[in-house]
């Protein structure tokens, strides 16, 4: 039976591996800031490839883009984000500890509850809330809106200096460029704008291990398509996006689908269902791994309100906080963000589907679902059992013995297949111990070449999850290599 993973033995593996290392360690660290090791960036990239593949490379109506991280401060003012994007957070009376407020729990019925003097406090409801920190029922002050965007200024002089954000969502370089790519390719709606990178969000609580940083990596797609056809592309991702997951090994019952509430939607969101992973915090605890959500025109709308708001922007000093955006246009479907449907002779803002991932916590999702403990003669071993599209290494070589010619063997099968995927060759030590390493990071296929190699060319390979061996000619390994790795 699988074993039951901690998140412990997950943060040791990937500090004893080389997986994750906390950030500025040499300076005690940095809270919620982590670095992928040597293992953890070859996983990272993989993660992001195959969603890439899945949803650019392998179909006709995805193109890909790559924005900067700071845009011009009106996109965050046209998209809500500049006003609106706030947890409402409260601090407790007691122990000072500043939390979300959606993510206090409620006493237990049982424990009297303390009235609170506060009466905002009391609209919320939180006389029956419970410090996480604490303990205190019911002694919160009153609740205010904290702002997630990281500011900072940009420009040197006076004149062209101005205050901009660090992107909370890579979403609106896609929104802003949503003509530049209709009039440079000949793509039409329905399609799909994908794009991978850096956000950052000064969240008031982040969380178990990689799992919510402040700055991390989303994988977003916007997909375009005509207003009403909106819910059966919402369908078509949900479905796509719940089997990117279940095709790349995690196991189904550790996967849901679970659809949002209306007071859990954001601003600019219709509907939207969460991919949900049962991760291992605490006793076990569902939580998103991606968002799909029914943007509608919400966003194209808006940014043809930025588009003529620019004006009295720099009349008004370049202060995008104070500036009001213009009013939408009376022919908005008619406007420079507009689509026309040249078949259909039809003009429309399209209504847009997002499918918005998370890199760090997919990953954490793989690493988690992949972690094993079985035995092997004998001896408990630690395994990683990563779909091997996604393992950081995919084959390792090992020489049976250091002489005889089978290190020249083994260097030159390892010289020729590096050109293809990552390999790891290894001489050093028992070869049992050689299988244990890579079993522990995650490799699956390991090559051994020994004395039959010299006589008949052939080696053994062997699967990691199963231990079993094959015989198979050494110049067959690309062939079957390729096979298991679908490339
Ligand atoms: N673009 C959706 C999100 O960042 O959550």
């Amino acid at each position: 039976m699988a074993k039951i993973t901690k998140l412990d033995d997950i943060v040791s593996l990937c500090k004893r591996r080389g997986f994750i290392f906390q950030s500025s360690e040499i300076y005690g660290g940095l809270a919620s800031c982590y670095d992928y090791g040597p293992l953890g960036s070859e996983l990272k990239r993989n993660v992001r490839n195959a969603w890439w593949k899945a949803v650019v490379q392998m179909r006709d109506d995805v193109v890909g883009l790559d924005c900067s991280i700071l845009m011009h401060p009106l996109a965050w003012k046209a998209s809500g984000h500049a006003d609106k994007f706030a947890d409402l957070v409260t601090v407790c009376k007691k122990c000072n500890t500043r939390t979300r407020v959606d993510h206090l729990a409620d006493a237990p019925e049982n424990i009297e509850h303390v009235k609170l003097e506060v009466a905002q406090a009391e609209a919320s409801n939180l006389g029956k809330k419970i410090c996480p920190s604490c303990g205190t029922i019911g002694q919160f002050g009153e609740p205010m809106a904290f702002k997630l965007m990281f500011e900072t200024q940009m420009g040197a002089n006076a004149e062209d200096s101005m205050t901009v954000w660090l992107r909370p969502e890579t979403a609106q370089g896609i929104f802003a460029n949503f003509a530049n790519v209709l009039q440079t390719t000949r793509i039409k709606v329905p399609f799909g704008i994908a794009q991978t990178g850096k956000s950052f969000r000064n969240e008031v609580t982040t969380k178990a291990f990689i799992f919510r940083t402040r700055e991390f990596e989303q994988a977003e797609i916007e997909f375009f398509c005509e207003p009403g056809t909106d819910e059966q592309w919402w369908s078509h991702w949900k479905e796509e996006r719940f089997n990117w997951y279940l095709n790349l090994g995690i196991k189904k019952d550790n996967l849901r689908l679970r659809e949002h509430d209306r007071d859990e939607l954001a601003h600019y969101a219709k509907g939207c269902v969460d991919v949900e992973y049962k991760f291992p915090f605490g006793s076990g605890d569902w939580q998103e791994l991606e968002g799909i959500a029914n943007r509608t025109d919400y966003d194209l709308r808006q940014h043809q309100r930025g588009m003529r708001t620019i004006n009295s922007w720099y009349e008004n000093g370049k202060d995008t906080l104070k500036a009001k955006l213009a009013p939408e246009a009376e022919d908005y479907e008619k406007g420079p963000l507009s689509y026309f449907d040249d078949e259909k002779k039809k003009r429309y803002i399209p209504y847009v589907i997002e499918p918005s991932a998370g890199i760090d916590r997919s990953t954490l999702a793989f690493l988690v679902d992949a972690y094993d403990e079985d035995e092997a003669n004998g001896e408990t071993r630690s395994v990683l059992r990563f779909h091997p599209s996604l393992a950081p290494i995919k084959l390792g070589i090992f020489p049976l013995v250091k002489k005889d010619g089978l290190p020249e063997i083994g260097t030159a099968m390892y010289n020729h297949l590096k050109k293809y995927f990552n390999c790891m060759y290894d001489e050093k030590s028992a070869v049992g111990r050689r299988y244990r390493r890579q079993d522990e990071a995650g490799t699956p296929y390991c090559v051994t070449i020994d004395g039959q190699t010299k006589e008949d060319g052939t080696v053994t390979i062997r699967e990691r999850d199963s231990m079993k061996q094959d015989r198979i000619s050494k110049d067959q390994v690309l062939t079957y290599m390729r096979e298991k790795l679908d490339i």
